[in-house]
């Protein structure tokens, strides 16, 4: 079948190590089945994956894609979700400590095939295009946590994203914003910065800027780049909620202002089978569907991996299945 997999990995150099091209149909153990897929979105995981973080050499070649949309054996159109657990495991699937994403251990979803258990199908609702959907069950997912989940934010909450074009800065301005939460957003680019308003940011500011007021929380998952300004842009008892570190781990901690401030730092993986149910129904009920800047035929996914290194993003890259 046609897969774009990983066949090395540099953690200096991604692109080198991606290829198009043949693969063997995925292995289906009991209780799992097959979806061919229709619609498949990017992630920065996938770049990370072809940077060995979470992909060792010993996996190779592996299958990239988390997110999936498509029809099951009984041809019902299905959204899939991501985390495949240990079998044993039982309780909040993000908390499980030998979870894997799809890509990870088992074959990813940039290929004609997935195999997945049974239990991570959802139906794709009518009133999403496998496109929208497929953008659903990674980036979006993991917005819908850190707000609603991890960060607890009630409405008249103001709460800055550091990021403003990405897949989860996309997600969280949009989602943040149905939920009635005051967001601002930084972006690297004037035009970045007017893209976030159209998605009904309601400031954007330059990276580092010095903002009107403090805010209640920062969604972080920019990282070293990132991190003193979003401690510094919180109020007293305010929380950072942090799901990446695309530019680095280690800035200096601010570990003065965070105890002074009684500041909280949280983090977020992801998200539960049941949240991703809620997500839908949200994205159904209130008309809200994913920014997508992209749709390529996976032939072209080449393309989509430069744009996303180079981080000219404005929302999902999404890879589609003729
Ligand atoms: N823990 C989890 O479960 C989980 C789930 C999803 C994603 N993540 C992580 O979250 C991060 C974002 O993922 P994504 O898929 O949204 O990636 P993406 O689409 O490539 O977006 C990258 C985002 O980072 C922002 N950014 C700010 N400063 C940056 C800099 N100096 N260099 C590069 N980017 C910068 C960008 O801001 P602009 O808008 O200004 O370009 C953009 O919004 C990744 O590290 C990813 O691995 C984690």
């Amino acid at each position: 079948m046609l897969a774009v997999y990983a066949a090395a990995v540099n953690r200096d150099d991604p692109l080198p190590g991606l290829r198009i091209g043949d693969r063997p149909d995925p292995g289906v153990p009991d209780g799992w089945t097959t979806v061919s897929v229709r619609a498949a979105s990017l992630n920065h995981h996938d770049l990370w994956s072809l940077r060995g973080v979470g992909l060792p050499e010993d996996r190779l070649p592996m299958i990239l894609g988390c997110d999936a949309t498509g029809v099951d054996e009984e041809d019902n159109e299905v959204i899939v979700h991501s985390i495949i657990n240990d079998p044993s495991w039982h309780g909040d699937e993000t908390l499980d400590p030998r979870r894997s994403l799809l890509s990870e251990r088992f074959q990813g979803t940039f290929a004609d095939k997935v195999a997945v258990p049974r239990w991570n199908l959802l139906p794709k609702p009518a009133e999403l295009s496998f496109e929208q959907a497929s953008c659903l069950p990674t980036a979006w997912l993991t917005a819908y946590r850190m707000l609603f989940t991890r960060g607890a934010m009630s409405p008249g909450s103001t709460v800055l994203v550091q990021g403003s074009t990405g897949g989860v800065a996309t997600a969280l301005t949009v989602l943040g914003s149905a939920g009635g939460i005051r967001m601002w957003v930084t972006g690297r680019s004037e035009e970045k910065r007017a893209q976030a308003l159209e998605l009904g940011a309601d400031q954007a500011f330059e990276p580092g800027a010095r903002l009107p007021e403090r805010v209640d929380a920062v969604m972080d998952t920019t990282g070293q780049a990132t991190w003193a300004h979003s401690v510094r842009a919180l109020k007293p008892g305010g929380k950072i909620v942090i799901s990446g570190a695309t530019t680095g781990d280690a800035p200096p901690a601010e570990l003065t202002r965070i105890f002074f401030l009684q500041l909280s730092v949280i983090g977020s993986t992801m998200g539960t089978r049941e949240e991703l149910e809620r997500l839908i129904r949200l994205c159904v009920d209130k008309g809200i569907r994913p920014a997508i800047s992209t749709t390529l035929p996976l032939t072209e996914a080449r393309q989509g991996f430069e744009a996303m290194l180079r981080g000219e993003t404005a929302g999902k890259i999404v890879f589609t299945h003729s």
